[in-house]
C-alpha cells in the first residue's frame, strides 16, 4: 500500500474514532499572474499529502467507514481533453487517476456539485476546513443547503462541521519514512547550494548573482521550486529579517547572510549560513558569529524526546543573552535581560518552527499552557541569530553585523539528526572552503 493510501486510511480511522462522516480536501486554485499567465502551479499541501496528485481543479472526498466497513476514497479531477492536453500537457482524467493513485472511485470535477449533495446526505459530520478559500466555503454552504432542502424527502444534512485540517495537522507533525527520505535529499541538495554560494561569492558580485547560483543548484538536482524566496543579504541587509530585494553589490569586509532551501517532491529544506564576502571573518564578526554558533549548539543539544518545542529556544536564548551582556551590547543580569525581553533588540524571532511540506509547516506549537512535546519523526529548524543595527549605544565595530545559522533537525529516539549538516558552519570550515575555492 502506498504511503498516500496509508495516510488516507489513517485519516479515515481518526474520523471514525471521532464519530465518522465525510471529509472534503480540495487542492489549491491556479493563481493568475497577469492576463492569461499564471504563477507556477503548486498543489495544496494537505491534498498532496493524501493523494500525490498534482493537477489543479481536484478535490479528495473520504467517507469514514462504518463498523467493519472499508473507508471510501473518491477523487474529482479534470476530464481528459485532447485539445487542452495539446496546449497545457497531460491530464490523468478520472479513470487514469483512479487506477494510478488508488482511489475507490473518480469523477470529473464538473460532477462535484450534484454528487456532493448525495454524498453529504445523512452523514454524521462534514470534515472541512472553513475560511481558507471563499469559493470553497460558498460551494460547501450551497451543497449543505441543497441537502437541507431535501429534508421532507427524509434526507438530513450533517449536523456537525469539523476542521479536517486539525486531524491532518496532527498527522503531518510526525513524518513517516517516505517523508524523511525526501527531506534528507532536499537538505543535501540545499546544503550543496550553500556550498556553491560560498565558493562563488566575492566582492563586486551582486546578491542576485549568488541567488542565481542557489536556484541553479536546486533545479539541476530536481527541486521543483525554491521552498521560499531566497534571502541573499549582504552587509546591513542581513539585519532586515525578510530581505528579498537581492539586488545590491557585495562589499569586501561585509558578511553575507543566505537563507535558502529547495523544495523537492513537495518538501521544504530551510538553511541559513552567514559568511564573509572576502572569505575571512573580522574579529568582531567572528565574535558575533561564534556566539550564534554556540547558541545553536545549545539549542541542538536540547532537541530530544521528552523535551518540548520551547526548550531549544530557551537554551539558545540563555547563550545569546549572556553573549550580548559579555559584548556590552546589553547591561544587567542574565535573568533581567531575559525577563524584560531586552535581548529582542538583537534577537527578535524565535529559534524554531516545524518543517515539512510547508517551510513553516503544519502542526500546533502549544496546547493550552503546554508547549508541544518533541517525539521522534518531528522535524524542526534550529535558527538562532543576532542582528545589530547602528545605534549610539552600540560599539561601531558591531554595526550592521547580522548573523543567523539555521539547520533542520529530525527528532530521533536518542536526540536529533541534523539533516543539513553538509553545509559548513564553523569559522574554520567556512574559511577553508572559501580559501580553497579561490586558490583554483
Ligand atoms: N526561511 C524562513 C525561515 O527561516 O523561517
Ligand atoms: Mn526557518
Ligand atoms: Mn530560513
Amino acid at each position: 500500500m502506498s504511503a498516500y493510501s496509508q495516510r488516507r486510511r489513517l485519516l479515515a480511522a481518526r474520523m471514525r474514532a471521532a464519530g465518522g462522516g465525510l471529509a472534503l480536501i480540495p487542492t489549491a486554485p491556479e493563481q493568475p499572474r497577469n492576463r492569461d499567465a499564471h504563477f507556477p502551479y503548486r498543489a495544496d499541501s494537505y491534498f498532496q499529502y493524501l493523494t500525490g496528485f498534482t493537477e489543479p481543479e481536484a478535490v479528495l472526498v473520504i467517507v469514514a467507514p462504518k463498523e467493519g466497513d472499508e473507508p471510501q476514497t473518491i477523487l474529482f479531477c479534470r476530464e481528459k481533453n485532447a485539445e487542452r492536453e495539446t496546449w497545457d500537457g497531460f491530464r490523468y482524467g478520472p479513470d487514469g487517476a483512479r487506477t494510478t493513485f488508488g482511489f475507490d472511485a473518480a469523477f470529473v470535477f464538473a460532477e462535484l456539485d450534484s454528487k456532493l449533495s448525495e454524498l453529504l446526505a445523512d452523514q454524521p459530520a462534514l470534515w472541512f476546513s472553513i475560511g481558507h478559500d471563499a469559493g470553497w466555503d460558498a460551494r460547501i454552504a450551497a451543497a449543505l443547503n441543497r441537502v437541507r432542502g431535501e429534508s421532507r424527502n427524509g434526507k438530513r444534512a450533517p449536523p456537525v462541521i469539523r476542521d479536517v485540517r486539525a486531524e491532518l495537522d496532527a498527522m503531518r507533525l510526525v513524518k513517516d519514512a517516505t517523508e524523511l527520505s525526501i527531506m534528507r535529499r532536499a537538505s543535501d541538495i540545499s546544503a550543496g547550494a550553500h556550498v556553491r554560494a560560498m565558493r562563488f561569492a566575492a566582492p563586486g558580485r551582486f546578491e542576485y548573482e549568488v541567488e542565481a547560483e542557489l536556484l541553479h543548484e536546486f533545479r539541476r538536482h530536481g527541486c521543483e521550486f525554491p521552498a521560499y524566496t531566497p534571502i541573499v543579504a549582504g552587509g546591513a541587509n542581513a539585519c532586515i529579517l525578510h530581505y528579498v530585494g537581492n539586488d545590491q553589490p557585495l562589499r569586501d569586509g561585509d558578511l553575507l547572510l543566505i537563507d535558502a532551501g529547495g523544495e523537492l517532491s513537495g518538501y521544504a529544506s530551510d538553511i541559513t549560513r552567514t559568511f564573509p564576502v572576502s572569505g575571512r571573518f573580522s574579529g568582531p564578526q567572528a565574535d558575533v558569529y561564534d556566539l550564534v554558533l554556540d547558541a545553536q549548539a545549545a539549542a541542538i543539544a536540547a532537541v530530544r524526546p521528552g523535551a518540548t518545542f520551547a526548550d531549544p529556544h530557551d537554551a539558545a536564548l540563555k547563550v545569546l543573552a549572556q553573549g550580548m551582556i559579555d559584548m556590552k551590547l546589553l547591561a544587567g543580569s542574565l535573568d533581567a535581560v531575559i525577563e524584560s525581553g531586552a535581548y529582542k533588540r538583537f534577537y527578535m524571532h524565535r529559534t524554531s518552527h516545524w518543517l515539512g511540506k510547508d517551510v513553516h509547516d503544519a502542526g500546533e506549537y502549544k496546547d493550552g499552557e503546554h508547549w508541544a512535546p518533541l517525539v521522534p519523526g518531528m522535524v524542526l529548524t534550529i535558527e538562532p541569530g543576532c542582528y545589530i543595527r547602528p545605534a549610539e549605544d552600540v560599539r561601531e565595530v558591531f554595526w550592521n553585523i547580522g548573523v543567523r545559522i539555521e539547520d533542520d533537525a529530525v527528532v530521533t529516539a536518542q536526540g536529533c539528526e541534523i539533516i543539513t549538516a553538509a553545509a559548513p558552519k564553523t569559522i574554520a570550515d567556512i574559511e577553508a572552503l572559501m580559501r580553497d575555492s579561490r586558490a583554483i
